[in-house]
């Protein structure tokens, strides 16, 4: 498999090495359960949990059930101790360790919150995990997507550098295509990561 391996990511949890993590929700998913984009009762996905906080904040909100899924082991264990300490043990078909590019939910989900996992994919598996998120959800459902936007100078020579990958918008647009999926119009709004990073969100619904 081109890109990182799970090796890569549970060496980073091990090493508690996690630039990427906030150490809280994003403010961009408070923002969608104000505006309805998440709402409690809903069936939602968390592809690349990583230490849960997301999770947490969609299973406080009364989304049920909330599928954390991430490939470390390490992670898995970290998401678990962090929805513990909230009070919330999910059973182990709730928060899994499954590759996001194998792993099917048993029906159909409402929701599908996308958080940094795309960009920790490979763009070789670009394809397939775009396919992904349109199987696991029912029409009318909705990708709750943050785009990483990250462009590196060696785009111009053609080098595929990261994670986090860039998530153009213009690959976005081929890979989530308008005959499967109902684009709202820009702009995007552009949710800043402490990192120096920043996210466009954008609230695709599935056909
Ligand atoms: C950059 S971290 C983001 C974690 C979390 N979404 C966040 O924003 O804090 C990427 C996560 O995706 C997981 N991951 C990467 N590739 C995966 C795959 N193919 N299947 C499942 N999890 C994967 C990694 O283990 C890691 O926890």
């Amino acid at each position: 498999m081109a890109g990182p391996s799970v090796d890569f990511w549970q060496q980073r949890f091990e090493a508690q090495d996690l630039p990427w993590d906030r150490g809280a929700a994003s403010p961009q998913l408070a923002a969608w359960l104000a505006d309805g984009t998440l709402a409690s009762g809903q069936r939602i996905a968390v592809p690349g949990c990583g230490s849960g906080h997301e999770v947490l904040a969609l299973r406080q909100a009364g989304c049920a059930p909330v599928y954390a899924i991430d490939y470390a082991p390490a992670a898995v264990a970290l998401a678990r101790t962090n929805l513990a300490q909230a009070g919330f043990n999910p059973p182990d078909d709730e928060l899994l360790q499954a590759d996001v590019l194998q792993w099917q939910p048993a029906e159909p989900l409402d929701g599908v919150y996308e958080q940094t996992c795309w960009c920790a994919l490979h763009p070789d598996h670009w394809a397939a995990y775009a396919a992904q998120l349109h199987r696991w959800l029912r029409p009318g459902g909705r990708l709750a997507l943050l785009g990483m936007q990250i462009l590196r100078p060696g785009a111009a020579q053609g080098r595929i550098e990261g994670p986090p990958y860039h998530l153009d918008i213009g690959m976005l647009r081929a890979l989530l295509p308008a005959d499967r999926w109902i684009w709202p119009a820009p702009p995007y709004p552009a949710v800043p990561h402490p990192r120096g990073w920043t996210e466009l969100a954008i609230v695709l619904t599935r056909r």
